[in-house]
């Protein structure tokens, strides 16, 4: 398998570029299939994710003009409701948008179980109420996902989400964009990149209010229109960044992020004693002295998000003191913490808590990754690390960091990413 090589103990400096954001590229391009025109979108991330997804649409009769590896036009024009790849479609959750978008462009839809990171139970009961309230009819059987309007057209509809959940609260939007009459979905998710889907569709003539906040309200629309959108910087991964310089000490500016997604990631750091200094567009990170140890809890947004939980508790390992870090989201998101011990990290893990006790460093071992973000926290550790650390399974972190080799070795780290079947150290985009 491919795998990346880090000689750690270098401190991170310079500057890196955030790309697209991941979450609402993922949701996004599965949403222009409802659109009758062409949607040029910007600001894409080139991660597996986007590729994947992009090739699913082409299946289903797209077509998808490149313009740079961050831009795409898709025109689903010619789109049909058959041919979708099902072996592509599991391998990634977000293929489960096209429930939604599938619905409400063609009034019915087949896709397959979700696939994606492994941390737990991941259930869809919230999706399928939100379809079901909307008038479809949705079966799940022998790993597929059906979905029917019963000939007609969605009907607006009051849905109450049992759970906070981003990904029901993009599905019944998709779903209810195209629905006659009004929709009002209660208890959404309020992530910045649901603000993202909304701005995007109501770009191509929808028309929903209030994403962002926990109700959301969607007035259907006959038929949305072509147009261009540009994809917000991805709150994540400008998060890991700002955790790997905090692991290694230095100083980076983080470039193209909405300094206001990452206030919880950013007051966390401040109290571990990591200056974060907020341009308008920018973070200046910076690190010299001892990190300080801290209580995390991973809550939906506005909360410390659940995605940045692994990177920060490798942080936590090189802290003074013991740190409790809390999973507020989901049940089973500490699989990393075995590849951590074999590092020498001292964290005991009960439940949905982890207790953290600082130690002087970690030593370089051969880690894998075993989801996307815990992938990133090997990569985080690896940099921090004193010797070298060989990360194995990095198709994970491929899934969702645009060229993360090229990036840090462009901020002073030794690594390089080792392609098994060729064994040549690849540099990545940023670093030629
Ligand atoms: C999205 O997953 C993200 N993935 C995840 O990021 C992220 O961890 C998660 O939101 C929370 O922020 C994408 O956006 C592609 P949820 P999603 O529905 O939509 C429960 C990454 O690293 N739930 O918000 O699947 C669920 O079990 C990935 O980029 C139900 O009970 O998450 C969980 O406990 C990993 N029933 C909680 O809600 C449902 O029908 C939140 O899940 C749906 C969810």
């Amino acid at each position: 398998m491919d795998k990346y090589v880090i000689r750690g103990g270098k401190p991170l400096y310079g500057e890196v570029e955030i790309s697209g954001a991941k979450n609402a590229a993922v949701a996004i391009i599965p949403a222009s299939l409802m659109v009758d025109g062409v949607c040029r979108i910007e600001n894409i991330p080139d991660i597996s994710d986007t590729d994947k997804l992009l090739t699913i649409l082409t299946h289903l009769g797209a077509k998808v003009r490149t313009i740079n590896k961050n831009t795409v036009e898709i025109d689903c024009t010619a789109a049909r409701r058959t041919g979708a790849p099902f072996d592509l479609m599991r391998k990634i959750r977000a293929s489960y948008y096209l429930i939604g978008s599938m619905l409400g462009r063609f009034g019915s839809a087949k896709t397959t179980m979700p696939g994606g990171c492994n941390f737990g139970v991941r259930p869809i009961d919230q999706h399928i109420k939100g379809m079901t309230a909307l008038g479809a009819e949705v079966n799940v059987s022998g790993g597929f996902i059906y979905a029917d309007a019963r000939g007609g057209r969605l009907k607006g509809a009051k849905i109450y989400l049992d759970k906070v959940s981003v990904g029901a609260t993009i599905n019944v939007m998709l779903a209810a964009t195209l629905a006659e009459g009004q929709s009002i979905i209660e208890n959404a998710a309020r992530e910045p990149h649901i603000v993202d889907l909304a701005n995007f569709l109501n770009s191509m003539g929808a028309d929903i209010r209030g994403a962002g906040t926990d109700t959301i309200k969607v007035n259907g629309v006959d038929r949305l229109h072509g147009g261009s959108y540009s994809l917000i910087p991805d709150q994540i991964e400008a998060g890991t960044y700002m955790a790997a310089v905090a692991a290694t000490g230095g100083s980076i500016l983080v470039k193209n992020v909405i300094p206001k997604h990452l206030d919880c990631i950013s007051a966390k750091l401040r109290e571990m004693g990591v200056t974060v200094e907020e341009g308008d567009d920018a973070v200046l990170v910076s690190r010299t002295g001892k990190l300080k140890r801290t209580n995390i809890k991973t809550l939906p947004y506005p909360g410390f998000p659940t995605d940045m939980q692994p990177q920060i508790s490798t942080v936590l390992c090189l802290a003074e003191g013991t740190s409790v870090v809390t999973e507020g989201v989901w049940d089973n998101r500490y699989k990393y913490v075995n590849e951590l011990r074999k590092m020498g990290a001292q964290i005991h893990v009960d439940g949905k808590t982890a207790i953290i006790e600082g130690v002087g460093a970690l030593t370089g071992a051969p880690v894998a990754a075993c989801d996307l973000r815990a992938g990133a926290a090997m990569v985080i550790a690896g940099l921090c690390a004193e010797g070298v650390t060989e990360v194995e399974d990095v198709h994970y972190i491929e899934r969702g960091y645009q060229d993360i080799v090229g990036k840090l070795r462009a901020l002073g780290a030794d690594i390089v990413y080792i392609c098994e079947k060729d064994e040549t150290p690849r540099t990545g985009a940023a670093a030629i």
